[in-house]
This record gives structure tokens, C-alpha cells and sequence, in this order.
């Protein structure tokens, strides 16, 4: 099989999981070449995933985290921002920007969040319900489905559900949502380097503001609990962070809450088995997360001589540890390519791995368990009206576009 984990239609056309399954078949970790550029390694195996991502002194996040980044972009940011950074910088950065996401301050937010969630589907469904969105296409009105809400829960649901909570958590102006939730997608996923650093640019200039009013005026919000937890960091660096958990907090979560609702609507009887026994949805968040692994990729430059599973890897060479493709080894997942609710242990590395590994990741369960939770009260059936369409992209990567039918409970 040819493998090209660059070319854009390799991942609109959902064949990257199937290239990644065949370099996982190989020995070693296999070198992947690139047409403007030295090439790369790529670790496909969980195993060799985990030894990339949890040895930061021999594989190095200071000179960029993914593929298609600038060198430049990193330098601008290296040691500064908490995820281009390595220890021993790594810590003291990230003692600063994990404080509001301790166990203890998301208690904080919990009520926040699940409220946030819940009123967002509320106004999904009973706008669909009642107005012109639940309008169906007359060959698909028939009696079971005369009540139900035609969406793209991408753009009516998903892709609003993290940029509500985080805009929330920090307490932006409601008017301000929309625009950084603009902001944030071009600046990760914009195809030109260009408008990436454009759109990134403005974002800091708006937190740049944001952190001056709330030292003058500290309030119960993220931005506030950052700036008391202060550490060392210059206005700079804290500017850098904010943003960081602003790329961080929202495409990872819209993607994998559109996997999940393929899933659901593809798989009707665990939709029914879900609203049975919400006892399940524990586990059932840890299998979307695995499933849906929307961070494909996180890329590290060697430091020092090392081999990995045999294969030998020089200083200054690159490597990419594919989260999705450990998620789906048989070696550790039996059945990988079936989603099971109920799977058990479930060592996902959807988060990551070591030092870096996502400090989100109790934000992100709790926004899957709130979303899910809100719609089994009020979603019977989830059914497909259309084609999904994915992205292009081999960094942060899920569904643009879900039509689907849902029918209120
Ligand atoms: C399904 C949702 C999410 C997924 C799949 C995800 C995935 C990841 C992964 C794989 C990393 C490690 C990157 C690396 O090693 O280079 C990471 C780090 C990070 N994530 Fe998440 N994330 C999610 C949600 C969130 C949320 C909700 C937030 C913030 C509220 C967040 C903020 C961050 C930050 C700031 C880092 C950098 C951590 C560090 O460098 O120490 N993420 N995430």
C-alpha cells in the first residue's frame, strides 16, 4: 500500500486509518518522505507511541508539535507556550496554566459547563422542533419521522459546544463567541501558514486586552485564576498560554462529539442501549475518545541518538507518535476497528502521553458526558440525512459537515 499521511484527500476520504494499520504491520518505525521537506518517522505502534511522547529529553516539542507548521511559527513560541516547550520550562509553565483545571477549580465550573451544554441543546432542538430548521424534505416526512429536526450537528451543535464552554470559563462577552470561535478554527486549521499566523495574531492581540482589564478587575473566570496562579511568567508568555488553551480547548471537542453522533447514527441500537442505561456513559465517553482520537498526530525532533524499535533515529530528525493509530493497535485494543460502549480497560491515548498530556482532558469529559447526557433526555433516535464530510487536515482532524435527522424524545 502507498502510504502519504500528507496528501489532504488521504484524510477527507477517511483512508488514513487504513495506511496508518499498514505501518503498523511493518517493523521499526517506517520513514515517511516529503516533497519540500527532509521527511520524517512515523511511530504507529501504541507502544512506540508511548516511548515518543513520554521521553521529552530525547524527543524534543521546542521546534514544533505537527506536520505543516513553520519553523518560524515555533521559534516565535518555543519555551514559551506550555505545548513547544520541554522540561525543566515545561513544569513551570505548565504549574501556571494546569491551576484552573485541578480537580478542585473545575468544581468551579462544573455547574457552568453542564449548564452551558444543556441550554445549547435545549436551543438546538426546540428551534429545529418548533421553526423553520425542523422543516423536513417532503420524501422524508412519513409518520415516524414527522416530528423529528433535520441538523448539521457540526455547525448547529458540535462546533458551538466547546467554543460556548471555554468562552464561558473565561468569561468573554457573548458577542465576542462567534469571533473567536472564527479565530481559533482558522488559526489551527486554515490550509495557508500565513492566515494561521494572521488569525493567531489577533487572537493574542485580544487576549492582550483581556488580561489588562482582568488584573484590574480579577473575577471567578479562567483567565482571572491564571493570572492569580502568575508563576513567572512574563504578560508574553501568559498571552501565549491563553490562546494555547483556547486552540487546545475547541477543535478537539467538536470533532470527537461529531464522531460520537455518526456512531450513534449509524448504530441506532447503541443509541437505544445508551438511553436505557446512561450507566454506560462512562465508559462509553472513554470508547468516543478512542474512536474519534481527534488529535491524529503530535510531532517530535530528536535530540540524541536513539533507536527505537530497531529502527536507528539521528538528532535533528523528526518523528510523529499517531495517537489514532494506538488507538486502533490490536495489540493492545481487542476489536479495535468496532466501537464498544462498554470496553474495558480502555488505556486510550487520545490525550497524549507524559508531560504534555492534554491538561484539558477533565474539561473535555466532562463537556462529552454533559452533551450526551442532555441529548438522551431529549433525543429519541439519531438517523443520517446526508453525507458526512471530513476534513482535510492530518493534525486535528474530525467531521465538517453531519446532517443528521434527530427525533425528539
Ligand atoms: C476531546 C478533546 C481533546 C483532545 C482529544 C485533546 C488532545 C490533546 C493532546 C493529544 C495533547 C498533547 C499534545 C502533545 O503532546 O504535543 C493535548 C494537550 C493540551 N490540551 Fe488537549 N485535548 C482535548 C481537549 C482539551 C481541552 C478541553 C482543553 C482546554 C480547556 C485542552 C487544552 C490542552 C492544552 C493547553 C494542552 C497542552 C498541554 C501541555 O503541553 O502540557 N485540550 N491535548
Amino acid at each position: 500500500m502507498d502510504i502519504d499521511l500528507l496528501a489532504p484527500d488521504v484524510f477527507s476520504g477517511d483512508r488514513f486509518l487504513d495506511q496508518l494499520a499498514a505501518v503498523r504491520a511493518r517493523p521499526g518505525l517506517t520513514w515517511h518522505p516529503e516533497p519540500d521537506g527532509p521527511g520524517f518517522w512515523v511511530a504507529a505502534r501504541y507502544d512506540d507511541v508511548h516511548t515518543v511522547l513520554g521521553d521529552p529529553a530525547t524527543f524534543s516539542s521546542r521546534e514544533g508539535i505537527r506536520l505543516g507548521g513553520t519553523d518560524e511559527a515555533a521559534r516565535l513560541v518555543a519555551d514559551r507556550m506550555m505545548v513547544v516547550s520541554d522540561p525543566p520550562r515545561h513544569g513551570r509553565i505548565r504549574r501556571v496554566v494546569g491551576a484552573p483545571f485541578t480537580p478542585a477549580a473545575l468544581r468551579l465550573w462544573h455547574d457552568r459547563i453542564v449548564a452551558g451544554v444543556t441550554d445549547l441543546v435545549d436551543e438546538v432542538v426546540e428551534a429545529g422542533a418548533g421553526g423553520p430548521l425542523g422543516a423536513l424534505p417532503d420524501e422524508a416526512a412519513g409518520p415516524l419521522v414527522r416530528d423529528a429536526v433535520v441538523r448539521d450537528a457540526v455547525g448547529d451543535l458540535t462546533q458551538r459546544l466547546p467554543n460556548q464552554v471555554i468562552c464561558a470559563m473565561m468569561d468573554l462577552p457573548r458577542a465576542d463567541w462567534p469571533l473567536i470561535g472564527r479565530l481559533t478554527t482558522d488559526g489551527l486549521d486554515s490550509p495557508d501558514p500565513i492566515d494561521r499566523l494572521d488569525a493567531n495574531a489577533e487572537i493574542f492581540g485580544y487576549f492582550a486586552d483581556l488580561i489588562h482589564q482582568r488584573r484590574a478587575r480579577p473575577g471567578d473566570d479562567l483567565i482571572s485564576a491564571l493570572l492569580a496562579a502568575g508563576g513567572d511568567l512574563t504578560d508574553d508568555e501568559l498571552i501565549l498560554n491563553c490562546s494555547g488553551v483556547l486552540t487546545g480547548a475547541s477543535e478537539t471537542v467538536r470533532y470527537a462529539a461529531a464522531g460520537a453522533l455518526l456512531v450513534f447514527a449509524e448504530r441506532p441500537e447503541l443509541w437505544t442501549a445508551l438511553r436505557a442505561s446512561p450507566e454506560l456513559l462512562p465508559t462509553t465517553v472513554e470508547e468516543i475518545l478512542r474512536w474519534t482520537s481527534p488529535g491524529l498526530h503530535a510531532l517530535r525532533t530528536v535530540t540524541r541518538p536513539v533507536t527505537v524499535s530497531g529502527s536507528d533515529l539521528l538528532p535533528g530528525e523528526r518523528v510523529t507518535a499517531w495517537l489514532c493509530s494506538a488507538n486502533r493497535d490490536p495489540a493492545v485494543f481487542p476489536d479495535p476497528d468496532t466501537f464498544r460502549p462498554d470496553r474495558t480497560p480502555n488505556r486510550h491515548l487520545a490525550f497524549g502521553w507524559g508531560p504534555h498530556v492534554c491538561v484539558g482532558a477533565r474539561v473535555a469529559r466532562l463537556e462529552l458526558t454533559a452533551l450526551l447526557t442532555a441529548l438522551i433526555s431529549r433525543v429519541r433516535t439519531i438517523a443520517p440525512a446526508g453525507k458526512p464530510v471530513r476534513s482535510t487536515g492530518n493534525f486535528i482532524h474530525g467531521l465538517t459537515s453531519l446532517p443528521v435527522l434527530l427525533r425528539p424524545a
